[in-house]
């Protein structure tokens, strides 16, 4: 290969990426920002964020950590520290948050070896093949992990939680593995699980994971075995009887119960202490001929010292629909107005949610009792039925005994739980079987949803939209997404009627209500998807579908900071029914920057063929290819399945042609840019 100016300029990018590999901690914290690390300083007051003394103090002698982003391997983990303990009575389990604890000392993990017979760890995967935000603390550990024998002698267990439709499946549990046990010397029992999301088997190796884990946690530490499926609560329940104003209808920390109510807010606001911000406006994007609903939100920030920046995500609490509730509460008979207060039996372990509170509370506000159903769960339910309903029993094992049979009849089938129990028998009352401890300690937690913020914090400092697309468009499917029928009924209030689903928009105490004004509880978490830090550099972005939110957002901060920037936009949908904001593309954004290129891709217009972004791209191939070499960044947003690997497939394509190079080296020359940090993706 002869060197021209071009390939000069791959091998610069070359060496620079390698100068820069080196570095890619500091860039990878960087990237980060400040301002996730403060966020491990919001845990529950008077607890020891010193994992020695918290194990030494309680006299645990089991330790189980997670890090989670969204909640799932916080629920695995703690199923697992349950099941654990039902099985083996004699150990002495801790089971925490990773973010809970410091890991500013060499030797966190050291000190345990003796202490604890064993560390189970679940982890699962972000970006590429990264640790879950809250886990930058320890991720720094870990790299510091210096000494090849550090860990010599501490048995760990890992198990990741992933999706392998990206690239870097289960890529953080690797790592642990390469940093834990390679590099420190930790020994490694049983395998590492990977939890695959993507063909929906994360419960099923869950439970092959654990069936042997159990063998192994059996013979290494010789003990002796019970029976783990007898379900045994986690807390003392007991019906309450005090006053009305302590009691939680929904709020989700403790500063907006009735007592508080006069207070005013000023954060810092996250997950467990969300902002209720007032929806300033909202309106559907799609045109009715398009039979799909996305609605665009503006919530209003003012005021709550709530930041933002460009790129980054609002996570959203929902509530469950009403209609939901009811059928819950009707299937399982329960009452729904019983007031409860639970308390820990151990003291290291914490509530599923705020309590005092009510039943119908629970299953309205904390609990996700529309999802998908649990194999584990419903075998669970056995126990409980009478030697006497022999039938019921049986159906029970039938159907939950084997993967591929729950399969079919349950998870293809979009069942609820609910829906699950009327199936196996329309005419048992579960509700005399299955206790409602059983429920709220089975059922997982109602998880926030992430949404890419599609306004600029240049341009709109007050104010957070957001560009959500409703999941009720298969009627057959009957699955109605949660928090997107919720945004959905803000915005057609006044239509309602004809939704097919219905929540409570005043919310608990009608504090999600004042005047007209509906609120919800939001919070900001930050992400990597930023904008070079200079103006002048050329931008290529591709975002078909909701995957246009971000850019949205890039391209009003360019309206303020440099309208004469180089900008590529590749976006993609249906067809001119649901073309989201394409007003705002030819009249405003278009006109006022000049140097802003928008390509729009059809898929599915009668009158062209199926068109999608990586047509457009390759199209565009010399433009791209220019951008490229002007130090353009790149950045995909949306469905992370084909589209993300096709959209990368295609610049490696131009790349390999325009270039001349074959295909490994445009693949080298993507990777460079993606450590550069100018290939970014934010994609779900
Ligand atoms: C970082 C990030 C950014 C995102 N940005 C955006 C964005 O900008 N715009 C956007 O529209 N979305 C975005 N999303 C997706 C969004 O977070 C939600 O996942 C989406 O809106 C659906 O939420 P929901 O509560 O309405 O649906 P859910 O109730 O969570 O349901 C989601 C899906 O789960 C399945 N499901 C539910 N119940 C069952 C059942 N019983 N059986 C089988 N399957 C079931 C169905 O397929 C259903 O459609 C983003 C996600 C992430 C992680
Ligand atoms: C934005 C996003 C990025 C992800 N990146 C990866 C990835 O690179 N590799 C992987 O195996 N899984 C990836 N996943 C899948 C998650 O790890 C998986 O859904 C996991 O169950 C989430 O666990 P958590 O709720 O505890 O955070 C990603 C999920 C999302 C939403
Ligand atoms: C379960 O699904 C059915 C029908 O699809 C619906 O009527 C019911 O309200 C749902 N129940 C819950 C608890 O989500
Ligand atoms: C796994 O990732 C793909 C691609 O983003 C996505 O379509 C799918 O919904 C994910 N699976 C789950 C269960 O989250
Ligand atoms: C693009 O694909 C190549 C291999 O085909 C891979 O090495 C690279 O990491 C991918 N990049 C992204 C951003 O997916």
């Amino acid at each position: 290969m002869s060197l021209d100016p071009l390939d000069l300029a791959v091998l610069c990018c070359l060496v620079a990426s390698v100068v820069l590999y080196t570095k890619k901690d500091d860039i990878f914290n960087f990237l980060k920002g400040s301002d996730s690390l403060d966020s491990s300083i919001g845990v529950s007051s008077g607890s020891s964020r010193d994992l020695l003394e918290t194990v030494l103090t309680n006299k645990k002698d089991f330790l189980i950590l997670y890090g989670s982003q969204t909640g799932t391997a916080e629920d695995y983990c703690k199923k697992f520290a349950k099941e654990l303990h039902s099985k083996f009575k004699e150990l002495q389990i801790l089971c925490g948050d990773l973010e809970n604890f410091d890991f500013d000392q060499p030797n966190t993990l050291g000190d345990l070896v003796d202490k604890v017979k064993a560390v189970v760890i679940f982890m699962s995967t972000y970006g590429e093949g990264e640790f879950p935000d809250p886990c930058v603390n320890f991720d720094d550990y870990l790299n510091n992990l210096l000494e090849s024998d550090e860990l010599k002698g501490l048995p760990i267990m890992i198990f990741g939680l992933g999706n392998s439709t990206y690239e870097f499946f289960n890529g953080a549990a690797k790592r642990l593995k390469e940093k834990l046990v390679d590099e420190a010397g930790a020994t490694l029992l049983g395998e590492i699980g990977a939890g695959d999301d993507s063909v929906g088997n994360t419960e099923e190796e869950y439970v092959a994971w654990k069936d042997k884990a159990f063998d192994i946690i059996e013979k290494e530490f010789g003990l002796e075995g019970g029976d783990s499926s007898i379900f045994e609560p986690m807390y003392d329940y007991t019906k309450f009887e005090g006053k009305d104003d302590v009691v939680y209808k929904g709020e989700l920390n403790k500063q907006y119960l009735s007592a508080n109510s006069n207070k005013k807010h000023i954060g810092p606001f996250d997950q467990s202490y969300p902002y209720l911000a007032p929806v300033a406006s909202s309106y559907e994007i799609c045109a009715p001929e398009s039979n799909r609903n996305c609605v665009h939100m503006e919530f209003d920030i003012s005021g709550s010292n709530i930041k933002y920046e460009t790129g980054d995500h609002l996570g959203i609490m929902p509530q469950n629909p009403q209609e939901n509730v009811k059928h819950f509460l009707k299937t399982l008979s329960l009452n729904g107005d019983e007031v409860f207060d639970l308390k820990l039996k151990d003291l290291t372990s914490s509530l599923p949610f705020p309590v005092p509170t009510n039943i119908e509370t629970a299953i309205t506000y904390y609990l996700e009792i529309t999802g998908p159903v649990s194999r584990q769960m419903i075998g669970q339910l056995a126990q409980f039925v009478p030697e006497s309903e022999e039938k019921i029993k049986q159906k029970i094992i039938e159907i939950s005994s084997d993967p591929n049979t729950f399969h079919k009849e349950v998870i293809e089938q979009n069942l609820n739980f609910s829906n699950c129990l009327e199936q196996i028998s329309a005419t048992f009352a579960w509700g005399d079987y299955i206790p409602w401890t059983f429920l709220l300690e089975t059922i997982p937690t109602l998880k926030p949803r992430f949404y890419s913020i599609s306004s600029s914090n240049l341009k709109d400092q007050d104010k957070i939209h957001i560009t959500a697309m409703v999941e009720n468009s298969d009627p057959n499917k009957k699955v109605y997404g949660v928090t997107t029928n919720l945004l959905n009924q803000i915005q057609k209030r006044e239509q309602a009627d004809q939704l097919p689903i219905h929540y409570n928009l005043e919310g608990p105490r009608s504090l999600y209500q004042t005047n007209s004004i509906t609120k919800l509880p939001i919070f900001v978490r930050k992400s990597t998807f930023r904008l070079p830090k200079n103006p002048e550099t050329p931008i290529i972005m591709i975002g078909p579908g909701t995957g246009v939110a971000p850019f949205r957002g890039f391209i009003r901060d360019r309206l303020i900071d440099n309208p004469d920037a180089d900008m590529m936009l590749f976006y993609g949908c249906r067809n001119a029914h649901d073309h989201l904001y394409k007003n705002e593309w030819s009249d405003e954004y278009e006109p006022a920057l000049k140097n802003l290129k928008v390509f729009t891709a059809y898929s599915r217009d009668p009158n062209i063929p199926k068109t999608y972004v990586q047509k457009l791209m390759l199209d565009q191939k010399d433009a791209i290819m220019e951008a490229l070499m002007k130090g353009a960044f790149v950045y995909v947003c949306g469905d992370a399945g084909t589209m993300a690997k096709q959209v990368n497939d295609t610049l490696i394509t131009i790349v390999s042609d325009k270039q001349n190079i074959d295909i490994t080296q445009a693949q080298e020359m993507m990777k460079a840019m993606k450590l550069n940090g100018r290939y970014h993706e934010d994609v779900w």
